[in-house]
């Protein structure tokens, strides 16, 4: 039996395709990579892909070859570029299901070469430039040797240069100028080694968001996409929608006299006599619990109520006060019902990380519901 239906995440393709549209107003003209890497930031990757197909982005970005396989097997068929360091065993397949590869460096470059003469296949590749990020890719102040070694490699055709920014988030930092600056020096040299340029890409939320010079040919939003945006403030540029909701189900009942405690540790006692109802959702969820004793709330018939005592690998109790709940009861534990909202910024506050962290880190086999409405 599949306790899995107890919990469930809604998708509302209408807030998705709002978002894309409220992003293109900050890059009119440009590309759009729509970045579906860690299932979707948790939204789940083939529906959240086709969604943004449906409306036209130009581009997919994942993080690991197996999720590009995993779109092509679902029949999707537009771009998608591997941002991530594809190992030189994984190249064959990529090839075969036409995915676009990240090329890191001139070590990179020779092991792709070596992995792909058995197949005879070209390899449509993006040069990946470390422009101050310092995760991967080649430094940006000697990546002329690197051009050169990939325009001669017979085996790419090369279809893109890009960069990822290190401060975005902080609108006005100078630092983000300084890594325009560094890949404007790059891409000089690319024109000046081959007579042309590639596409060129730079530009995450943050970028997309407050430095404009960032855009050059592509722009590559993730997180704004779900509704997330990077900073508070953004929301005077943006006017963004929550795309994710996540449900729960009451499982069990039952009546407290003021003083009994509930849960691991004898974290929270009664202050009255009151009801209690367990749910059926926890850290093993992707529910963390350090949300424990934050005086987070869920929404139950409209109404909001606190979660009480620690939050457990698969359970969470919530005092629902004076109302007994029936069991199966519905429980938004991120999403809108009536007039109250638990948004999944407040959530990433009170565990002290990144909305994305919260929605990437729901449990993949949490069923996920495309909805759209026209
Ligand atoms: C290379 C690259 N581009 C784009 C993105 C999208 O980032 P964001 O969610 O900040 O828009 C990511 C995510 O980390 C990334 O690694």
């Amino acid at each position: 039996m599949d306790h899995s239906h107890h919990t469930s995440i809604t998708i509302d393709l209408n807030a998705l395709r709002h978002n894309l549209k409220e992003i293109r107003k900050l890059a009119p003209g440009k590309k759009v990579m729509g970045i579906v890497k860690k299932n979707a930031y948790g939204h789940g990757l083939v529906g959240a892909a086709k969604g943004l197909v449906s409306e036209g982005v130009d581009y997919l970005g994942v993080i690991y070859p197996e999720e590009g396989i995993t779109l092509r097997e679902a029949g999707v068929t537009c771009p998608i570029l591997v941002l991530g360091a594809t190992l030189p065993e994984d190249l064959p397949q990529c090839l075969e299901h036409d995915l676009e590869l990240a090329i890191l460096s001139i070590d990179h470059l020779h092991e792709m070469e070596k992995a792909v003469s058995a197949t005879k296949l070209k390899a449509k590749v993006h040069l990946k430039i470390d422009t101050g990020m310092g995760r991967i890719g080649s430094a940006w102040h000697s990546s002329g040797a690197f051009i050169s070694e990939t325009l001669s490699a017979d085996f790419v055709e090369i279809k893109g240069i890009f960069t990822h920014l290190a401060c975005a988030d902080l609108p006005g930092d100078s630092f983000s100028s300084e890594q325009v600056r560094r890949f404007e020096i790059v891409l000089k040299q690319f024109e000046d080694l081959a007579g042309w340029r590639p596409m060129a890409h730079m530009a995450a939320s943050g970028g997309i968001l407050h430095y404009p010079e960032t855009h050059f040919d592509m722009i590559r939003p993730g997180h704004l996409l779900y509704g997330v945006l990077p900073d508070t403030g953004a929301d005077q540029i943006l006017d963004l929608q929550p795309v994710l909701s996540l449900y729960t189900k009451v499982v069990f009942v039952k009546k407290i006299k003021k003083g009994e405690t509930v849960g691991y540790g004898n974290k929270w006692a009664a202050p009255k006599d009151t009801h209690i109802a367990t749910i059926a959702l926890g850290y093993g969820d992707g529910y963390s619990r350090k949300l424990t004793g934050k005086g987070v709330r869920v929404i139950v018939n409209g109404q909001s109520m606190p979660i009480v005592g620690s939050v457990c690998m698969d359970q969470i109790m919530i005092d629902t006060g004076e109302t007994p709940l029936a069991i199966g009861t519905q429980v938004v534990v991120i999403g809108k019902e009536g007039n109250h909202e638990v948004h999944v910024h407040e959530l990433a506050d009170l565990q002290a990380t990144v909305p994305d962290d919260v929605l990437s880190g729901l449990n993949w086999h949490i069923p996920r519901t495309f909805l759209k409405t026209t």
